[in-house]
């Protein structure tokens, strides 16, 4: 018998094609000229294959659990902590500076004048859309970058890895399809891809070095980065429920994302499609806390492991036992 997903893909994949030639039409934000837009990612069709459903499905996120998903910290407590989140800090405010995001002034300025922050300083939906396509695609390289550098040494070493390379490689794939999704609503211009070129370049091999000297500081770092992620897509949220992102209030989710989430009907919004990436990013946050608390050379992955007690709270793939700042080795291990 089909899985679920698979008969729910099988049944809409026609369907979902017109809807989605018909959307492209009005697709509503571009950083191009409509002549220039092209079909982006629609479903190959072959005379064989029926659909190709996602490697890794998505688990089920309940509306409740996505709610409670919030801004948090986990406080530095040692040397590499500190450079971990010093090195984000950094390139936060290096990215806010050259993209021109300005909340806290905005905040500020906001108190005094409104009009002219909303003039200076507002977000729109454009600005937002290149912000999450140029964060996602850079988000997508940890995960590959650890999986990739725990298979080699799990093949040289001739140990086993404990399951960590598939949750690291998941949580890539699942950045990706942050990534997918948000093209649909804008397709880049020239700048932007030779920006994420560019950046990805400089990144890839920064962390691919990094993390074959501390994977320890690295997952702090990626913990750090998605706290990030968090407070940006609260923001979102946010903005679209205080009205100030008009063009996001009444869009519907993509098929695209529709599918991957299992969104149910009548909870495909705009809205929710950011309360699933956000309930994402607060996952990844946890599991590189959690990872960055853990001896990484034979801790088991505990994000994949079978507990004695199955009764008592443990993590998950998940967000139900969600802890923001990642578990402690002591109660995990
Ligand atoms: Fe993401
Ligand atoms: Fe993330």
């Amino acid at each position: 018998m089909p899985s679920p997903l698979i008969a729910r893909c099988a049944i809409n994949s026609y369907p979902a094609i017109t809807t989605h030639l018909r959307s492209l039409s009005i697709r509503p934000f571009t950083t191009t000229s409509t002549k220039q837009i092209r079909l982006f990612f629609p479903e190959t069709q072959t005379k064989k294959i029926r659909i190709t459903p996602p490697a890794w499905p998505h688990p089920i996120y309940t509306e409740e659990d996505m709610k409670k998903v919030g801004i948090a910290h986990r406080e530095t407590r040692t040397f590499s902590d500190r450079v971990a989140l010093a090195t984000i800090r950094m390139l936060r405010s290096g990215f806010d500076l050259v993209s021109g995001y300005r909340h806290d002034q905005a905040v500020a300025l906001h108190k005094k004048d409104p009009a002219t922050a909303q003039q200076k300083y507002a977000m729109t939906e454009e600005k937002y859309l290149i912000r999450n396509i140029f964060l996602e695609s850079i988000a997508g390289v940890p995960g590959m970058v650890g999986g990739m550098l725990r298979h080699l040494r799990s093949l040289r070493r001739m140990k086993r890895d404990n399951g960590w390379i598939e949750t690291l490689l998941e949580e890539s794939y699942n950045e990706r399809m942050h990534l997918l999704t948000f093209l649909q609503m804008a397709e880049p211009g020239l700048f932007l891809r030779l920006l994420v070129l560019g950046a990805q370049g400089v990144f890839f091999n920064a962390f691919f070095i990094a993390y074959l000297v501390n994977p320890v500081i690295c997952h702090r770092f990626v913990g750090y980065l998605e706290e990030e992620a968090v407070i940006t897509y609260t923001r979102e949220i946010a903005d679209i429920e205080a009205g100030k992102l008009p063009k996001w209030e009444n869009l519907q989710a993509p098929e695209i994302a529709v599918k991957y989430w299992n969104m149910p009907e009548g909870h495909r919004s705009m809205r929710d499609l950011l309360l699933y990436i956000r309930a994402d990013e607060a996952k990844h946050r946890e599991v590189n806390h959690t990872f960055g608390n853990l001896e990484w050379k034979e801790d088991p992955n505990p994000y994949v492991s079978v507990y004695r007690d199955e009764e008592k709270p443990h993590p998950t793939k998940g967000i139900e036992n969600l802890k923001p700042t990642g578990w402690e080795r002591k109660d995990v291990v």
